[in-house]
């Protein structure tokens, strides 16, 4: 078949196996030629590892100077009658093929990590693998959903401001329709459940896990992703629901900490930057504030994709010096180049004057745009997308 994007508001319906190859080999050849990971993790599971900040993570720690070998665990869904499957699953697929070109261990376990099942099937894959123990622990999934685990019933998060209505605009990526809109405000129950989802209990859940099956090396560190970002996004995010699930994670960080001491290890919650990814796209009122900081910084020479992001907070913040830094919260700041003043200043000008007739020309739509594409595969000058595709070569389940 012949595969085209297919998006519908902000979500990709198609992925093209080709495209997400060329994706997964632009990050394996960036952190090749990047500051190499000095003395970093050999052994690393990476829950969330196959799109965004996870697989970036991923790929760094494996080609970029630490030679990793990793176990990844995500929700992905392969190709069938019903659709191309998912990029993320083709991120798997080939990121596996080159990490065992060169030598090195990447298993993949799809299925759900809220579940008690696949936290299992990850301690045993680290006993198979890894000689029964992690260096490094990644928490990085982004979802909408997640089970409770004594009713079945499921939590939902809901991107929404507290206390307050929130007037702002969304670019449907699907037809580049900027949509003003009034988000409305949370209820307490909506605020609760997107803790539950997004909060820090099930990145806990998994640490626990791991001690319990004494699956824990000497040294071992974890880390979640969390963001804050400049004051023009708090009502949407840092004041609002997502946010409060962020300082639940934050929190969970601390007393994960306390339990990784035992192990001279450590727990930190990380702040990333503000970034294109199939999560970050979903949240409402955003996207002015991103394509505005993507003109800005990329003027500035100081922009940087996930692979960017990783490979420095590996090789310049983690690992490498006796010593993690962090700031007066503990939190480690990969956020430090987008809330630069001179930064913010601009950017804050910039969204300003944005409406929905100059939003194209004025910010950094084209790039945000062609970002999202590549996430699904689509839009690299290389692939022949005229070229039909055989689906059936891709459908191998890749479980492990
Ligand atoms: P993403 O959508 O690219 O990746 C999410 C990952 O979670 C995927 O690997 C997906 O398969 C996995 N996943 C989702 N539900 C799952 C489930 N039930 N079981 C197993 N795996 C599941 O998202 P992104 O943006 O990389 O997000 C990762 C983390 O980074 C999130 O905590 C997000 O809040 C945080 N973050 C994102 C920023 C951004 O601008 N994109 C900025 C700062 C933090």
């Amino acid at each position: 078949m012949i595969i085209e994007p297919v998006i519908n508001g902000v979500v990709a319906r198609t992925a093209h196996p080709l495209g997400c190859e060329q994706a997964v080999l632009q990050q394996i050849n960036y952190v090749k030629q990047a500051k190499p990971i000095t003395d970093g993790p050999k052994r690393v599971l990476i829950i969330g590892g196959s799109s965004g900040f996870g697989l970036a993570a991923r790929t760094a720690l494996t080609f970029g100077g630490a030679k990793a070998d990793t176990i990844s665990v995500s929700y992905e869904r392969g190709p069938s009658d019903k659709g191309t499957g998912s990029a993320g699953y083709y991120n798997n697929l080939f990121f596996k093929k080159y990490a065992e070109q060169e030598g090195r261990i990447a298993v993949n376990i799809q299925g759900d990590a809220f579940s008690r099942q696949i936290k299992e099937e990850v301690v045993e894959a680290i006993e198979t693998y890894f000689e029964g123990e992690v260096d490094l622990i990644i928490y990085s999934v982004a979802s909408g959903v997640r089970p409770n685990p004594e009713t079945g019933d499921l939590w939902r998060s809901a991107i929404k401001p507290i206390g307050q209505d929130v007037s702002g605009a969304t670019i449907l990526l699907e037809n580049d329709h900027w949509l003003d809109t009034t988000i409305t405000s949370a209820t307490e129950a909506e605020a609760q459940d997107t803790i539950k989802v997004m909060g820090g209990e099930d990145w806990e859940s998994w640490v626990d896990t791991l001690i319990n099956s004494d699956s824990i090396a000497q040294g071992c560190k974890t880390i979640a992703f969390s963001y804050m970002g400049p004051e023009v996004t708090h009502p949407i995010y840092l004041d609002g629901t997502l946010g409060r699930a962020k300082i639940d994670l934050h929190q969970t960080s601390h007393s994960l900490n306390l339990k990784l001491a035992c192990y001279d290890g450590g727990a930190y919650a990380t702040v990333c930057k503000a970034l294109v990814t199939k999560a970050s796209v979903f949240i409402p009122g955003l996207s002015p504030y991103i394509i505005s900081l993507y003109k800005v910084m990329k003027e500035q020479g100081t922009h940087e994709g996930c692979i960017e992001q990783m490979q420095r907070l590996f090789s310049s913040k983690l690992y490498g010096s006796a010593k993690v830094p962090v700031d007066c919260e503990r939190l480690v700041r990969m956020d430090d180049w987008e809330l630069d003043s001179a930064t913010q200043q601009k950017v804050t000008q910039l969204m300003s004057s944005l409406n929905s007739d100059n939003f194209k020309q004025l910010a950094d739509y084209a790039g945000y745009k062609q970002e999202f594409m590549q996430l699904n595969g689509f839009g690299f000058d290389n692939i022949d997308y005229t070229q039909p595709i055989d689906l059936k070569m891709f459908s191998e389940k890749d479980t492990e």
